[in-house]
């Protein structure tokens, strides 16, 4: 079964078109990767026949300055891999016909390894020649695995793999990118391990409702969903109030998280684009999303802070503070800038209502965000007069109605 696999493969490889084309493109994409560029020691193949071609790889990486390292067959089971300074090393010719280096300075470590086949599916499967030596050189090692291969290698169905087949981390084609484990729940990994234990109101319960409504909100919008769902989870990593000004101006963790995850450089800065932008008191200074993703996020955190949850979220907020959740006597600061708004912390949850949460509504950027935003709104205002009125509190019901009003 799998031997006519590899038949087919081995026929529809060699009357590919544009290999050369492909070839190049691939090459690139293996440059700007994040696992490539934070890595020093790489192992190619030397290409053969119409696989894809990787001597233009090969000698940008050695300009690069990397570590170079390429395959020797050493006896019938095993392979070897060996440092290579130049392409002239490669010389001899072994038994299957492959170009190997003459060099002797055997790989100690690798860190990034770009594999050949005649077939990759989605997950990372691969269907090799059939001498299982990637197999046995990688059992038990460390290495991140690069499959490429020709946009037509790549399998729709999946490839039947047994105990001992590798699987690729990854597969790389002109025209995608496939990961072997999915980006968007390592990077959540990440942002848990920093606020899993958060009790401010910034923990994953928050996280998890931000990213749910932004992918609900994505539907409508028409945005990209991984870079959506990217920004939803990191959009608190870097809170000033959590991890300190620094932090928050150079996106210290959620530029770590994303390099962790190995994501493109391309979608790092689409994500750190809208991060820097999003938050309440930069929205004060102006400065606001400019993307549809951006703005659905900042949407979603927003609508996370007014209705119930916003409620619920204002009271655990203030008790953690030491702030009642109402004070009669201290009416709510009226026009705060940002800075102001940034130093002072809410007398009580109700003058946070006053400050902040019924002002959001008025904020939303995206349509979807506005409907949602509406009904919520209603809740906490229906929510304030129930509750002056049960405080009786008649002024504090006039001080609402003059602040709606004013507000319309
Ligand atoms: P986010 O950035 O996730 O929108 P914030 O960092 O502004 O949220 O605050 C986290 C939660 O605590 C929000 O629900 C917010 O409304 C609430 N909160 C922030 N400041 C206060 C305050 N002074 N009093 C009561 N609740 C507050
Ligand atoms: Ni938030």
């Amino acid at each position: 079964m799998k031997q006519q696999l590899r038949e087919k493969y081995k026929q529809l490889r060699k009357n590919i078109p544009n290999k050369t084309i492909q070839s190049s493109k691939i090459a690139d994409k293996i440059r700007n990767h994040t696992s490539y560029q934070q890595s020093d020691h790489i192992a190619f193949y030397y290409s053969c026949g119409s696989e894809v071609d990787t001597k233009a790889m090969i000698q940008k990486a050695l300009l690069d300055h990397k570590h170079v390292y390429l395959p020797k067959v050493i006896n019938k089971e095993e392979m070897e891999f060996y440092e290579i300074k130049s392409l002239d090393e490669i010389i001899h010719r072994n038994a299957l016909g492959i170009l190997e280096p003459e060099a002797s300075v055997r790989a100690e470590k690798i860190e990034v390894m770009i594999i050949p086949g005649l077939c990759f599916d989605e997950k990372g499967n691969r269907l090799g020649y059939g001498g299982g030596y990637y197999d046995r050189y990688l059992q038990d090692k460390e290495i991140y695995k690069i499959g490429i291969c020709f946009d037509e290698q790549l399998s729709d169905e999946a490839i039947e793999i047994n105990e001992y087949d590798i699987q690729m981390d990854e597969v790389i084609t002109m025209k995608g990118n496939f990961r072997k484990e999915n980006v968007i729940e390592e990077v959540k990994q990440g942002v848990a391990q920093l606020l899993a234990k958060d009790d401010s109101g910034h923990g994953m319960d928050h996280i998890e409702h931000v990213l749910e409504l932004s992918l609900r909100f994505c539907e409508k919008e028409k945005a990209d969903k991984e870079i959506t769902a990217l920004i939803a989870l990191l959009h608190d990593v870097d809170d000033y109030k959590l991890f300190g000004m620094e932090n928050a101006q150079k996106l210290t963790n959620a530029k770590r998280i994303m390099s962790e995850a190995k994501i493109s450089h391309e979608t790092q800065t689409r994500v750190l684009e809208s991060l820097a932008r999003i938050g309440y008191s930069k929205a004060l200074k102006g400065i606001r999303p400019l993307t549809i993703e951006g703005k659905i996020v900042s949407d979603a955190d927003m609508c996370d802070a007014i209705g119930t949850r916003g409620i619920l979220r204002a009271y655990t907020y203030s008790m953690k503070k030491g702030k009642p959740f109402f004070n009669k006597e201290i009416f709510p600061a009226e026009d705060m800038d940002a800075d102001r708004y940034t130093q002072k912390c809410a007398d009580s949850s109700c003058n946070h209502f006053f400050e902040k949460l019924l002002k959001l509504k008025g904020m939303m950027m995206t349509e979807a965000g506005k409907e949602e935003a509406k009904h919520r709104h209603e809740i906490m205002v229906s929510f304030l007069y129930h509750f002056f009125e049960e405080e009786n509190v008649p002024e504090w019901k006039e001080y609402l109605d003059h602040y709606l009003e004013k507000s319309i």
